[in-house]
């Protein structure tokens, strides 16, 4: 059946018919909030890429979860810059590491037990370096090793679990990497904390203003050597199967907007829940379109991550989450 039997915009006439047939929810729940914790009290730390971002101190990292649970959101994402960097980046699995602290004071509040406490497990908020793991020296230049930072991230899932995260979630991008940090997990005894790998994390221009937030630039040379080439669909594809045979939960995929094909290409492979990451640049890139009137802030924003759900995410991590359950709710 054809025009004039077949007319779509039937269905379109009213609010009430389009939200019946509407495809795709978006909903408060379904949305994680990241959170750059920082040493100090009472700091709100204005990020100069990210506006509306803020490095904030444990205390206002308190108030920041207390307000994303009354907004029902999701959960949260947490990020630290460490009061002291070194080589190692032994700040990451300090007991009393900045994450740690956040975690503690976070659990010990109201709001803990309506959101999904997630912490990020890199190494390169804590480097001197800014690298995710250890560089070593060779005559070809330096190199990110592998197998000796496993060992690190491994111990710094551990504490940011004894220190009360539900979730960790590596971003290094070494290999064996949830492997070795599901064994360090169910040798200290938790074996209930899961696992969200980002599986498949691009080596992405749009990272850039997260470097600002999170003070965690490179000092030399760029990520190419451990994240993935952004032209890579099938590569993204093994990653996920080996990341699922080592043992993740769930998988995150970064960044979304200019990779919603894969995001979709993994929810047609794999029945685990996915997590996309609205990361930085995206962030930022709508937020200066917004600033000079060029975007309708509200639909911009609802647009963007009802796109990351339709493209097959169950949840996105975005630095709108607030922005976003204002509007929902
Ligand atoms: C740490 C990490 C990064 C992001 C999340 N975890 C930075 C990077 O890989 O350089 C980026 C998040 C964002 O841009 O919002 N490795």
């Amino acid at each position: 059946m054809s025009f004039p039997q077949s007319r779509m915009r039937r269905l379109r006439r009213t609010e009430a018919l389009r939200s019946l047939v509407r495809e795709t929810t978006l909903e408060p729940g379904d949305l994680i909030y990241p959170l750059f914790i920082c040493p100090g009290e009472g700091v709100r730390k204005p990020v100069g890429s990210m506006p509306g971002v803020f490095n904030v101190s444990v205390d206002e990292a308190v108030r920041e979860a207390e307000e994303a649970a009354s907004l029902g959101l999701g959960g949260l994402l947490l990020f630290g810059l460490p009061e002291a960097k070194d080589e190692q980046g032994s700040g990451a699995w300090d007991e009393n590491g900045i994450v740690q602290q956040g975690l503690r004071a976070i659990k010990n509040s109201a709001a803990a037990k309506k959101l999904v406490l997630i912490a990020d497990v890199c190494l390169c908020e804590y480097t001197s370096h800014g690298h995710c793991g250890i560089v070593k020296e060779t005559p070809d230049g330096w190199t990110v090793e592998n197998d000796p930072t496993l060992d690190l991230l491994a111990r710094t899932a551990a504490s940011l679990a004894l220190a009360g995260a539900d979730v960790v979630a590596p971003s290094d991008m070494m290999d064996g990497r949830v492997a070795a940090i599901r064994a360090a997990l169910d040798k200290q005894g938790s074996a209930d904390t899961s696992i969200l790998s980002y599986a498949s994390k691009f080596a992405s221009a749009f990272y850039g203003p997260f470097r600002e937030a999170a003070d965690s630039a490179p000092q030399f040379g760029d990520r190419r050597s451990y994240q993935m080439d952004g032209a890579n669909l099938r590569e993204a594809m093994r990653e996920i199967d080996l990341d699922l045979a080592e043992g993740a939960d769930m998988i995150l995929m970064k960044p979304a907007m200019p990779y919603l094909d894969v995001i979709r290409a993994a929810r047609e492979r794999v029945d685990v829940p996915i997590g996309a990451y609205q990361v930085s640049g995206e962030y930022s890139m709508l937020q200066a379109a917004i600033a000079k009137g060029w975007l309708d802030r509200d639909r911009a924003i609802l647009e963007s991550l009802v796109g990351i759900r339709r493209a097959g995410a169950d949840f996105a991590v975005t630095y709108f989450a607030k922005d976003a359950a204002k509007l929902l709710n």
